[in-house]
């Protein structure tokens, strides 16, 4: 198996129905895309965006539950994603971890009940800005992917490195750092050559050929730019310029 290129983009809590004109727009340019492409939705709009937007982008879900159903009030299952046409979900998010205290172990669950639903779970994992500073980034990121992958190795899943400090600041992290973390979450992968790992945290047009040209690098997870469709499209045209397959 060889490691394809992903551009995944991450609505977050916004995207009303109006905003859906956005995969009209992006039609063209996927449609040629040597990489895959993905949008997180609101669970809101994941079946009228598969309406909309043609087999040139995959759609995925931002978060599931553990479960499969059952007195969850609020909570979506990971079958209910796949059932309304997703076929990836984000888990373990550090605004998830944060904003609802997630621990490694509970989006571990959560990943493989993506799996077990036939989603992709695309698992983040990223130090805080405190804990990068302390010397401490590469011991926090290796033990919360060791925690935060399924039990049994599977290499249809993906691992996205956000250094959380990074995330919606502007602040992209340094090629050097983005280039030896990539490096290290491979060799912690059970199957490493298989399991492609995006990076993310202020990706935008202008540094996106410096990030996806990186080795290690399979591809990105993208907030704010993937909001805007002229900057999505232009992190997926820094994409066309990679080896599609690495
Ligand atoms: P950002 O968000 O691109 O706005 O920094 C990335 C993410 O949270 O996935």
């Amino acid at each position: 198996m060889s490691r394809r290129m992903m551009i995944a983009g991450n609505w977050k809590m916004n995207g009303l129905r109006s905003d859906l004109d956005f995969f009209d727009a992006l039609a063209p340019l996927t449609a040629s895309a040597s990489a895959e492409i993905v949008v997180c939705l609101p669970a809101t709009l994941i079946a009228l965006a598969i309406q909309r937007c043609g087999n040139g982008v995959g759609i995925g879900g931002q978060d599931c539950h553990t479960g499969q159903s059952g007195a969850h009030t609020g909570d979506i299952s990971a079958a209910m994603l796949r059932d309304a046409g997703a076929g990836h979900v984000i888990v373990g998010h550090s605004e998830r971890r944060r904003d609802h205290g997630e621990s490694s172990v509970t989006v571990s669950a959560k990943a493989e009940a993506a799996l077990a639903a036939g989603l992709v779970p695309i698992i983040c994992v990223g130090e805080t800005l405190e804990e990068r500073e302390a010397g401490q980034a590469r011991e926090v990121v290796g033990a919360q992917l060791r925690a935060s992958l399924p039990q049994q190795a599977n290499a249809g899943l993906v691992v996205a490195y956000e250094p959380v400090w990074a995330i919606g600041t502007g602040r992209v992290a340094a090629i050097t750092d983005i280039a030896q973390m990539h490096e290290f979450i491979r060799s912690q992968l059970p199957q490493p050559r298989d399991t492609r790992i995006l990076y993310g945290g202020s990706v935008k047009p202008g540094n996106a050929v410096d990030i996806l040209s990186l080795s290690d690098v399979d591809g990105a997870l993208v907030g704010g730019a993937s909001l805007e469709v002229a900057q999505f499209s232009g992190i997926i045209e820094a994409s066309v310029q990679q080896s599609p397959v690495r």
